[in-house]
């Protein structure tokens, strides 16, 4: 692949702020440009390791608004470009609460970015979607790229809207991009709102663990620097049109799963609280990835009984970055770091 430059949609999240570290580290002769509206959900102090990386620039905007979008484009020359689509209204509980925003980012959005990237020309679009759109499983099986769409959730619904919208501009278009569905990730940089880091965050103050219904729930979990490497691949190596599911092959009940971090982190397990069920909460998701190792020779590398205990001295270590997430004081680093100069993009 000639590609040096990347458009990543939504870099200042979790998984995004991530994948960005990992190319400052191992394809440092790459131009990234980080396109993010910074919702609450974006937070540039996750980046501040690669600020000083020549390679590395960020824009603001909406990837629903096609002025921003075409601004975002005009930042990323006219030579040969790639594009990792992460921006999304990410969360469950929040499009429990008000589906729209989920319709506006998640499918309104990529619909924007897939009809500007047609426009530009782009060598490949590797869209970032999630195990949720297959809906849920029971105790039994796995999802594999051929099962069939079957969202729960407004998340779910928009993304597995923004993935038909994906697979449209394919065969309408011959557009060159690509879809990858994951399961759970956990690790560094991930808001706590998400099971892992909001129980390590709580049970740090003491304060109530709240587990959904019989906390018997199964998720597949992922460290997130697996999910970089796999979306990195599908970008190389990938082939245009086709779908990879990601996953770690790691079951885990959510309760077994607090209990492990509290176990780390040496508090009591009466801090645990079970509380009302989220409406329409899917049982059991897993994920045969073995399409993406047979043809893209991918694995994952952390194993969960060492990335956990990482993970969570990562957020005890952190002090700071967690504050700055709670009290929202991460909010003003836009407006002193970028706003005032008068080149803000
Ligand atoms: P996140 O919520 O941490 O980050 C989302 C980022 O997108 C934020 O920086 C936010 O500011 C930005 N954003 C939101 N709406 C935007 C818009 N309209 N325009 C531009 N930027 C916008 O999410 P995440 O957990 O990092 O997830 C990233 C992607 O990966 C999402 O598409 C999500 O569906 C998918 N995914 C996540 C997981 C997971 O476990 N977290 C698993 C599989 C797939
Ligand atoms: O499967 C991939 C998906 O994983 C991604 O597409 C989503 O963007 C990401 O948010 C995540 O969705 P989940 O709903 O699985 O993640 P969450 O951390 O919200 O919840 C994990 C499990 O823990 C789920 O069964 C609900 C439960 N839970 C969650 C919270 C926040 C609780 O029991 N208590 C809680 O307070």
């Amino acid at each position: 692949m000639t590609t040096q430059t990347i458009l990543v949609t939504g870099g200042a999240g979790f998984i995004g702020s991530n994948f960005i570290h990992m190319l400052a580290e191992e394809r440092g002769d790459w131009r990234v440009i980080n396109f993010d509206a910074l919702t609450y959900a974006g937070n540039l102090e996750n980046l501040r390791a690669v600020e000083g990386w020549d390679g590395y620039q960020f824009v603001k905007g909406d990837v629903s608004s096609e002025a921003d979008v075409m601004a975002a484009l005009k930042a990323c020359g006219d030579g040969p470009l790639s594009v990792v689509h992460m921006a999304a209204e990410s969360h469950v509980d929040r499009s429990i609460l008000s589906g729209l925003p989920f319709v506006q980012a998640n499918v309104v959005g990529t619909q924007v970015l897939l009809d500007a990237c047609r426009a530009r020309g782009v060598e490949r679009f590797v869209h970032v979607s999630t195990d949720e759109v297959y809906g849920s499983l029971g105790e039994e099986g796995f999802f594999t790229e051929t099962t069939p769409l079957a969202p729960n959730s407004p998340y779910s619904a928009s993304k597995a809207s923004s993935d038909l919208f994906v697979r449209a501009a394919f065969h309408t278009h011959g557009f060159p991009a690509c879809i990858t569905r994951c399961s759970n990730n956990y690790g560094p940089y991930q808001f706590p709102e998400k099971l892992i880091p909001l129980v390590i965050a709580n049970a740090q103050e003491d304060k109530d663990l709240p587990i959904y219904g019989d906390g018997m729930y199964v998720r597949d979990w992922l460290y997130v620097r697996d999910h970089c490497e796999a979306i990195l691949a599908v970008l190389e190596k990938g082939v245009p049109g086709e779908v990879y599911n990601i996953g770690g092959n790691n079951e885990v009940p959510n309760l077994e799963l607090v209990k492990e971090v509290l176990a780390i982190l040496g508090k009591p397990e009466s801090l645990i609280t079970f509380v009302a069920d989220r409406p329409g909460h899917d049982r059991r998701y897993a994920i045969d990835a073995g399409k993406m190792r047979d043809e893209l020779g991918w694995e994952p590398r952390y194993e969960f009984s060492k990335a956990l205990p990482l993970t969570v001295e990562w957020y005890t270590s952190q002090v700071e970055w967690l504050q700055q997430v709670r009290t929202g004081a991460y909010r003003d680093y836009y407006d002193t770091q970028y706003a005032s100069r008068t080149n803000a993009p």
